[in-house]
């Protein structure tokens, strides 16, 4: 049985929006262990790493536009951070489908790189932010 993710205020990065986001990018997270739990079929499993490479394109520029506007000035730093977990979801997705990868290394590593992310960059943004009126 897989750990579960549960959000709480200790994953907040102060901006409301990017906490909605965040949360949905966890539960997309949480249905994928839960296809492996009740070994639900690669298809299916398919189409929630699709799904969930959807929607991380649409969280990231969702913070990039944000972080252009206000002009953020550890904006390139951070957006070398998006194109890469973009790169390597989009790569282990595919490898996933053709069968070159095992499942929990992919969802082991999505699970940490973005736990890592929210805790660590995300959060850096958020006193930036905040000063700006947005929350
Ligand atoms: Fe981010």
């Amino acid at each position: 049985m897989a750990n579960y993710f549960e959000w709480n205020d200790s994953y907040s990065v102060g901006v409301k929006a990017f906490d909605e986001d965040h949360k949905i990018i966890m539960h997309l997270l949480n249905e994928l262990l839960k296809g492996h739990d009740s070994k639900a079929d690669m298809q299916a499993q398919g189409e929630i790493l699709i799904e969930l490479i959807k929607y991380t394109r649409y969280h990231f520029r969702h913070e990039e536009e944000l972080m252009i506007q206000s002009e953020y000035p550890d904006y390139p730093a951070h957006r070398e951070h998006h194109d890469l977990l973009f790169d390597k979801v989009l790569k282990f997705t595919n490898d996933y489908l053709n069968r070159a990868m095992d499942f929990m290394a992919i969802t082991t590593f999505l699970m940490e790189w973005w736990l890592g992310h929210i805790q660590e960059e995300d959060k850096q943004y958020k006193g930036w932010f905040n000063g700006r009126g947005i929350h």
